[in-house]
């Protein structure tokens, strides 16, 4: 790559440019940025299963509406994430199979089952509140089709956050059964939710680059903080408890102090060892099998009315 591009491309994004497909950029910023879009894409995908598993077994026909939709939202955050990820060159099948293949990443957050309907509402409480916390920096992105399909996927991610809170209050202000089941979820899907923002910082292959280049505008670390800070308080207020015994609120900084991550358990999850990436790769690949037909019915019909037209 030539000094001089490098240089006229950083001064872009210094002065707050947005970089646009057809722009000139760096191959690497483009290589990074399919890394991430495409892998944002995934999580939402695969993120469908542990949700849908219980649309057929929601407690009632309003729970059972809210879930459906917000499963279908995910599908949709999908679709525009590949979409944004193929303006920079790859295509939709090469993304799809490189997820299918296990080459690519998703969220280490969907390898975890799930195993009551309060997992359910930590699902949109907690999972919905980490990738909120995520996603309303990626809105100023550097690059443009990344941050504006987060616009839209933001305002839907907040729907889905207040449904699953609504569930852990319901859970929480119920009886005896229903309060241990919402103080169960949490235990199991609070840590997995503070590893879902990445490896500490200071571990962080790719953060000084993407922050350099305007795609990271918090750190790991700081958007881990932030959102222990807004959910501690959410967890005294339901009237559970949170499984750290080390968390403390630090008076001097504002801050609350949490324990130690166990990074080995991250490690093993995103190398494909997590209770679920088996199951999960297998549901996605028969879905793909499954979904062939559909693939070629559309291409052929695309094929005929394109020959139509050109008679
Ligand atoms: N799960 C799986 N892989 C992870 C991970 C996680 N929680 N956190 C980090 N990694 C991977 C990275 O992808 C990278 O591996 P790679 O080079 O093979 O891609 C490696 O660990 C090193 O981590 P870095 O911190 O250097 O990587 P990034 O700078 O990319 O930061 C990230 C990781 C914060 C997840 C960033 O990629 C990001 O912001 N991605 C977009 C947001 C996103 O994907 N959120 C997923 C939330 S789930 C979701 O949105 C669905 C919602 O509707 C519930």
């Amino acid at each position: 790559e030539d000094a001089a591009l490098l240089e006229a491309f950083q001064a872009r994004i210094d002065a707050e440019d947005r970089i646009e497909p057809n722009d000139r950029m760096p191959a690497a910023y483009r290589k990074t940025l399919t890394r991430q879009i495409s892998q944002h894409a995934h999580s939402e995908i695969v993120g469908m299963l542990p949700e849908g598993n219980w649309i057929t077994r929601a407690p009632s026909l309003r729970r059972k509406a809210a879930l459906l939709a917000k499963v279908q939202d995910e599908c949709g955050h999908g679709l525009y994430l590949y979409a944004a990820a193929e303006t920079l060159g790859t295509s939709r099948e090469e993304l799809v199979d490189q997820l299918l293949t296990g080459k690519a990443k998703y969220s280490s957050i969907f390898n975890y089952p799930t195993l009551t309907w309060a997992d359910i509402g930590a699902i949109g409480w907690l999972v919905d509140g980490a990738a909120i916390m995520n996603q309303i920096p990626l809105c100023r992105c550097s690059y443009g089709p990344y941050a504006r399909a987060m616009i839209r996927v933001c305002k839907e991610e907040s729907f889905h956050q207040r449904q699953g809170y609504e569930i852990m209050v319901t859970l929480s202000k119920g009886n005896e059964a229903q309060r241990e089941m919402a103080q169960d979820a949490l235990n199991r899907w609070w840590w997995p939710c503070l590893m879902m923002f990445g490896p500490p910082d200071a571990a962080s292959q790719h953060s000084d680059q993407s922050t350099k280049w305007k795609i990271k505008r918090f750190s790991n670390d700081e958007l881990r903080q932030k959102f222990v800070d807004a959910t501690v308080p959410q967890a005294h207020y339901l009237g559970l408890t949170l499984p750290d015994p080390d968390l403390k609120f630090n008076e001097q900084t504002g801050h609350w102090e949490y324990g130690a991550i166990d990074w080995d358990e991250f490690k093993q999850v995103i190398a494909g060892n997590g209770p679920c990436n088996r199951d999960r790769l297998a549901a996605r690949n028969k879905a793909h099998a499954e979904g062939a037909w559909v693939r070629e019915a559309a291409l052929a019909y695309a094929e005929k009315r394109h020959a139509r037209k050109a008679a």
